[in-house]
């Protein structure tokens, strides 16, 4: 866990802000980020892969605040983007567009001509309709699609839940090898494409080197196949999908780990190499802060029930992810107790943590909720008309709110005026 959030005399700190002040100045739940934590995690990754000609594209699904966008951007970033709206995101945020690449199974004629309109690096293209789709395009507006095949190499990607593997043929995700050759003479042979890379992911929360490095050789076959028939590319696009640590357990490789395995082959093949790290830069930056509003006991159990829940963080439910649950003040010599906590949304769903041990919590007391910087805000709703949380970025001693609280206002927006 980022050493930016700490505890000095028994109260939790994000860098030199007190997780109270925080919630005196702003209210909970509150998302909290560290800025020095994403930058650190930033640069490391990124330096990891400096012996190569690199674009760091970061997934903007993961947390796609517009500061965060901008302070990754400043710091040399580009983006991974799956739709108009995170294009619209990633500009807004001064991401240059010739750092963009664009991924995903369903991306709409709108959104490409928005994207090929703008002039972003490369699409990451998912099937053969995409691709004709993707050729008028380029036709229509005289300027060609820059493309690369995304591969599905139907391989082994172990990660916590099955919803996040991608590297079989059985899901959703991209081409199978046996008719990449032809989509690549096709594209070859298009005016309106441009063949410019080929690209594979195989899921996220992966915490292994091995799966990455069989995806690599498996489309380093084919980029040689390619040249063999006259198709260079520019950029071996690797995806996302670097894990983290979750429980504080030391387990997750870092990114020197990965660019060992990887780099050697990558310099050989002297393509560009592009990588779409989402959770890895920003996941371990980021907290949650919650109130405990009420404790109760029933059937046996002791449930912890707090101001925030699956809306605000859905993570838990949706894929049984574990988040480390600590009091933001330590009392010391409290008794431990298995609880469950949970929101006020009206599941059974709705949980933080389940059987966890965790000091006996007041009621009103706060709790921070860890490990939440990838894939907190960004899934969060407003499932009964929660409006969704405030998010604040701290540099040193100083906060800046980056996204207010959400109003009622807000979430009747575009239906009010429509009454009758
Ligand atoms: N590139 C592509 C094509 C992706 O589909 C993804 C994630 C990424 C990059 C970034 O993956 P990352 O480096 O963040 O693992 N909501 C889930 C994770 C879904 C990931 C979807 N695709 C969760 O909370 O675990």
């Amino acid at each position: 866990m980022a050493k930016e959030f700490h505890t000095r005399d028994g109260k939790l700190y994000c860098e030199d802000v007190a997780a109270e002040a925080l919630v005196a100045a702003h209210g909970t739940p509150l998302y909290v980020y560290s800025r020095a934590a994403i930058l650190e995690r930033y640069r490391e990754f990124d330096g990891a892969f400096a012996p190569l000609d690199r674009l760091i594209a970061y997934s903007v699904k993961a947390n796609g605040n517009l500061s965060l966008l901008r302070l990754l951007a400043r710091g040399g970033a580009g983006a991974d983007i799956v739709s108009g709206g995170e294009l619209h995101r990633a500009c807004l945020a001064g991401v240059p567009p010739e750092r963009i690449v664009f991924s995903g199974v369903g991306k709409t004629v709108a959104e490409l001509a928005a994207a090929l309109e703008a002039g972003i690096y490369g699409f990451n293209v998912e099937s053969e309709g995409e691709l004709r789709a993707l050729a008028e395009l380029g036709a229509a507006l005289g300027k060609p699609a820059p493309v690369a095949l995304r591969i599905n190499p139907d391989i082994e990607s172990p990660t916590p839940h099955h919803y996040t593997r991608t590297g079989h043929l059985t899901t959703k995700f991209g081409i199978p090898s046996e008719d990449a050759l032809r989509l690549y003479e096709l594209a070859a042979s298009t005016p309106g494409l441009r063949v410019r890379g080929i690209d594979v992911h195989i899921g996220s929360q992966i915490l292994e080197v091995e799966p990455y490095r069989q995806a690599l050789l498996h489309v380093l076959v084919l980029v040689d196949e390619l040249r063999a028939r006259g198709i260079a590319l520019e950029y071996l696009d690797l995806g996302g999908g670097f894990g983290v640590s979750y429980d504080d357990g030391g387990a997750a490789p870092v990114a020197a780990d990965f660019a060992e395995a990887l780099v050697p082959h990558l310099a050989v093949s002297g393509l560009k190499l592009v990588l779409e790290p989402g959770r890895y830069l920003v996941a371990s930056a980021g907290l949650l802060l919650t109130r405990v509003l009420y404790v109760k006991e029933m059937g046996g159990k002791r449930f912890v029930i707090t101001d925030a829940g699956m809306n605000d963080l859905l993570r838990p439910s949706h894929y049984a992810g574990y988040h480390h649950v600590e009091p933001v003040q330590r009392h010391g010599g409290r008794p431990v107790v298995r609880s469950d906590v949970v929101g006020p949304i009206c599941e059974t769903g709705d949980f933080l943590a389940l059987d966890r041990a965790l000091e006996a919590a007041r009621e009103g007391e706060l709790l921070a909720i860890r490990t939440v910087g990838a894939y907190g805000f960004s899934m969060a709703s407003t499932y009964n008309a929660r409006p969704r949380p405030a998010e604040v970025l701290v540099e040193g001693g100083s906060v800046r709110l980056i996204r207010r609280r959400e109003t009622y206002d807000d979430l009747i927006r575009g239906e009010a005026e429509l009454l009758d």
